[in-house]
């Protein structure tokens, strides 16, 4: 609610909201008695284009992006959805939405989308329409929603009356000078102020410009304090870069550098956490690290830092299995959620599930005011700044840097690493980001052979040890974002399947730096190339000079020490996804389907 028009402030936060979903977007305001929408299919640029043409005057309004969950990305299904008397946004999923349609319906309510979403403005209309007040009808509405929901409400002839409701899904209030907001997260509100106070789970609040009531679900009033948002009010743009992705991608340097300065000592060769963790890891028997995409890749990798470095048995598991399958927990050990957006909705259940258990928990984590770092017991930041490109890379390899250095510590405080071998190893961590950067002269072969790559309709990602889990991200960045099939194996399981599928069509990827098992890795590439199958490696100087196996393109990256080597490897299968993407002259940075962040289950 604002003191003038809104339209433009709503358009301004829905770009900095863009990343949750990009199917449709719609923007309603209050104009004099009744309630005018603006909806457009596609990108908020077709919404902003409408809304050129005919601008809105109301002072307050609503505005939403969508990622489509029920109903395709139409204009009809976009949201707000509206009624007479009301119109509403909403993020989640109202999962009882079947039943409460069928209700209204019998009561003659007439539906326009195939949401889940429109159910709740019926119903909230449904009490207005019995004479309760916007207030009462929301009241009596919320308790009878099932599933995940952020919602703000606009009423027909209240002018000054904006209600929010949480369960679930984030919502947080905005405190400006005569005006008020509700968003998302406190990123959407940066530009508007940096005064917020987020609600919690069940709240829902009523908002007119000077007054500000919180309610808890039981009604009661209830008090939640106001912080600064350290959100950035800056759109962050691609400076020379054709794509958010490649910028991103060449970031990696300082991004990394920034995020091992604040977990290193590195004058002293120590690892220095930014934080007094809360127990002791020789309490701990099994840490259980839960995340969903890329993030559950850096989990994957660190699985076999800690066990090897810490000697402790790591359990991972995507967020999505995690929440459901009951795993017996114990009460005291450690459970680590990753996560670049904090608030993706499968790896919040996951950490909530951990605390309800009483494990500690420590979220690894990119925006340190989301979610999941406001309801962790300790936050271990990746500083690796805003991460726009829908496809993760440069939080990926920060998450990487800051779990080894966790790991590095754990090793340390259960005696299983020597003061020399922390030295050691955090020597060869302060290298990393100047192996990187050297990694990114690569780029040129990989334009190359991107071309090639383009041409193919599956592709084969192959690693062992930490590359394994490696060379599943590096099938995931290709898929996502070029569009074609790739999969990632752990080499040693190629004779189990996927070998059937290799013939002289089917390019494979394999991720293979000279350590311990890359003897293993060429005796699988042997087997791929008896079968016809090109081979693409990439590996440094040592492996390109053993490696005894015909290859189509070998990619030569630094040489460096074994121990952290998916940190430098990762660069290479991003340029390589990226490239491929722009040759297929996919939508890099938006990929279809996608969104960045999944408050969804
Ligand atoms: C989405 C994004 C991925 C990301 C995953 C987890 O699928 O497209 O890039 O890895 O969510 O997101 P999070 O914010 O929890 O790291």
């Amino acid at each position: 609610m604002g003191r003038g028009p809104v339209a433009g402030q709503l358009i301004a936060s829905l770009k900095r909201l863009e990343y949750r979903g990009y199917d449709s977007a719609g923007v309603a305001t209050l104009e004099g008695l009744h309630i005018e929408r603006r909806r457009a299919e596609g990108k908020l640029r077709n919404l902003e284009e409408r809304l050129r043409d005919y601008p809105p005057s109301g002072h307050s309004g609503i505005g939403h992006t969508r990622w489509a969950t029920h109903g395709k990305p139409t204009e009809s299904n976009a949201h707000p959805h509206a009624t007479e008397n009301v119109a509403i946004v909403h993020n989640g999923i109202i999962e009882n939405f079947r039943e409460l349609r069928a209700e209204l319906e019998r009561n003659g309510a007439h539906f326009s989308s195939e949401t889940d979403t429109e159910v709740v403005a019926h119903l909230v209309e449904s009490y207005l329409k019995n004479g309760y007040s916007p207030q009462d009808a929301v009241q009596a509405s919320l308790p009878r929603l099932r599933g995940a929901f952020a919602l703000a409400f606009l009423f027909k002839g209240h002018e000054d009356l904006l209600i929010g409701a949480r369960k679930g899904s984030p919502l947080a209030i905005g405190h400006g000078t005569g005006e008020v907001y509700l968003g998302s997260d406190a990123i959407a509100l940066a530009p508007l102020t940096d005064a917020i106070t987020y609600l919690e789970d069940g709240d829902w609040a009523v908002l007119t410009r000077t007054i500000c009531m919180i309610y808890g679900a039981d009604g009661t009033v209830v008090h939640r304090e106001t912080s600064k948002s350290g959100a950035s009010s800056l759109l962050v743009d691609k400076v020379n870069y054709r794509h958010f992705m490649a910028k991103e991608i060449h970031e990696q340097p300082t991004a990394v550098g920034q995020t091992l300065a604040h977990y290193l000592d590195m004058s002293a060769e120590r690892v220095a956490l930014p934080l007094t963790l809360p127990f002791d890891f020789n309490f701990i028997q099994r840490i259980s690290i839960t995340a969903c995409g890329t993030a559950s890749y850096a989990g994957y990798i660190a699985k076999y830092w800690f066990e090897r470095l810490a000697r402790l048995p790591v359990e991972i598991d995507v967020a999505s299995e995690f929440r459901y399958r009951e795993a017996p927990l114990r009460h005291g050990d450690l459970a680590i959620v990753i996560s670049q957006s904090g608030e993706t909705a499968d790896t919040l259940a996951a950490l909530r599930y951990a605390k309800s258990q009483g494990l500690h928990t420590i979220s690894v984590v990119n925006v340190s005011t989301s979610t999941i770092a406001r309801e962790s017991e300790s936050v271990l930041p990746t500083l690796a700044g805003p991460e726009i490109g829908v496809a993760s890379t440069k939080a990926f390899v920060c998450q990487l840097a800051v779990m080894a250095a966790l790991a590095v510590a754990a090793g340390k405080e259960r005696g299983k690493l020597s003061e020399f071998d922390e030295s050691e190893l955090v020597r060869e961590l302060i290298e990393v980001p100047r192996l990187i950067a050297a990694a990114l002269l690569v780029e040129p072969q990989i334009e190359k052979l991107a071309r090639d790559i383009a041409k193919a309709s599956d592709v084969l990602y192959l690693g062992r040890g930490t590359s394994a889990p490696l060379a599943l991200e590096g099938a995931l960045k290709l898929k996502e974002i070029s569009y074609i099939h790739s999969e990632g194996y752990a080499a040693g399981e190629l004779k189990h399947g996927p070998i059937a599928l290799i013939d002289e069509t089917m390019p494979v990827v394999v991720i293979a730096p000279y350590d311990d098992v890359f003897e293993k890795t060429v005796s699988n590439m042997q087997e791929v190339a008896a079968r016809g199958g090109s081979i693409i490696l990439i590996t440094d100087a040592r492996g390109a000079s053993e490696a005894t196996v015909d290859t189509l393109m070998t990619i030569v990256l630094p040489n460096m020490a074994a121990s952290f080597t998916p940190m430098v490897y990762a660069i290479a299968v991003q340029l390589l996804a990226y490239h491929t993407a722009v040759v297929m002259g996919t939508d890099v940075d938006q990929p279809r389907n996608l969104a960045k962040s999944v408050t969804v289950e």
